[in-house]
């Protein structure tokens, strides 16, 4: 029995290439919404393992996919450093805001978040008993610029100009706080993997807000120092980075060999991220709105993206998440085409 998907990471080709969808596991499948409803919040999912390993496995029952991804989220770190976040139903995340006086001074040690995190270290044991054998398990982490983000403004944002703009004006501060969840990142997949996680991404999701030297030195550097520190703790555990939206400056990312696997969103070419595979193992890109319209389209954009990248090793996956109005048997007929 073997797992396709880390052979791909190994090097070796398949006329099917392995496939997962990131967030594969939510509201699109109505077996999750049932599961939430009953879980009481968002993060009182996140923190009931049975619930956790529950909802991470139901895509695989479905879809076979040839990864499962833990069922968590990005800022239960922050959470676990001593933020208070919640959840508001349709617009989602809250935190304490730096910009409204939390102090990162008195953030949580960086070694001092596993009492927190154990239930999801629980739920990585449970998928790495419950999983089939052929099954990939994923665990992961924001990047830190990306949780950064959302430490500082308190919420999401669209253009990231307030984060930018108390970067620009309190880098000192800032510095520490992306140093202090570079070290609290390691901490967290270090103990991820020692739970059994097998392959870890980290999620740079708002990168494409950085520009000139911020790229390298948000992005670019703080996941490097995490690849490099797990590397060298867990050298045969592979990281694949998702850079979102960075565009041109995909080709840095893909151009250090510490990164096992480089994630594009669907703004990248297919033929200029063809060019990238003489660097990397690429993952990519679907756009997730084929998996709401279907039809033709689809079916073009597949072979479209297999035509092109399938001449390498390669995964296949969206250009970003799977949307609540995905149609399951939209999902069931990429399958179709990519397996058959
Ligand atoms: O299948 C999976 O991918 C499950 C695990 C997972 C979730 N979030 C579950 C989730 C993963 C890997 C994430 C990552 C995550 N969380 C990111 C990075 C990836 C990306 O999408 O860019 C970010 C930025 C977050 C922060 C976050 N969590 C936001 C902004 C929101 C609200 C927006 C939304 O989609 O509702 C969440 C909530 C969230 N995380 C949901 C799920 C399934 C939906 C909550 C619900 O069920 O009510």
């Amino acid at each position: 029995m073997e797992k396709k998907f880390l052979n791909t990471i190994n090097g070796k080709i398949y006329k099917s290439p392995p496939v997962w969808l990131m967030r594969q596991a939510g509201r699109y499948l109505e077996e999750y919404r049932k599961t939430r409803s009953t879980a009481g919040g968002f993060l009182d999912l996140c923190y009931n393992s049975d619930l956790s390993t529950e909802v991470t496995l139901q895509p695989i029952r479905r879809f076979n996919f040839d990864a499962a991804i833990l069922f968590a989220d990005i800022l239960l770190l922050p959470h676990a450093l001593g933020m208070n976040v919640w959840f508001v139903a349709g617009e989602g995340p809250r935190l304490d805001s730096i910009i409204d006086g939390f102090k990162v001074k008195n953030l949580k040690p960086a070694n001092e978040i596993h009492d927190m995190l154990a239930p999801i270290y629980q739920t990585i044991r449970n998928l790495s008993h419950e999983l089939p054998r052929t099954t990939t398990l994923i665990g992961f982490a924001g990047a830190p610029w990306t949780v950064a983000t959302y430490m500082v403004l308190g919420k999401g944002s669209k253009d990231h100009n307030e984060v930018k703009t108390f970067l620009n004006n309190h880098m000192i501060i800032f510095d520490k706080l992306i140093n202090h969840l570079t070290e609290a990142t390691i901490e967290y997949l270090s103990a991820q993997v020692n739970a059994g996680a097998e392959v870890i991404k980290l999620f740079d999701s708002w990168a494409g807000a950085l520009s000139g030297t911020d790229i390298i030195k948000y992005s670019y550097k703080p996941m490097l120092k995490i690849t490099k520190e797990l590397n060298h703790r867990f050298p045969e555990v592979p990281v694949i980075v998702f850079p979102r939206g960075v565009g041109g400056g995909y080709e840095m990312f893909s151009n250090t060999s510490d990164f096992s696997v480089l994630a594009i969103d669907q703004s990248v070419p297919v033929t200029w991220a063809k060019k990238l595979q003489n660097n990397i193992v690429i993952q990519g890109n679907l756009d997730p709105i084929h998996l709401v319209t279907g039809g033709k389209k689809l079916r073009h954009e597949v072979n479209y993206l297999l035509d092109n990248l399938n001449k390498k090793p390669f995964i296949f996956n969206l250009g970003h998440g799977i949307t609540p109005d995905a149609k399951v048997e939209n999902v069931e007929l990429l399958l179709k085409y990519i397996r058959n």
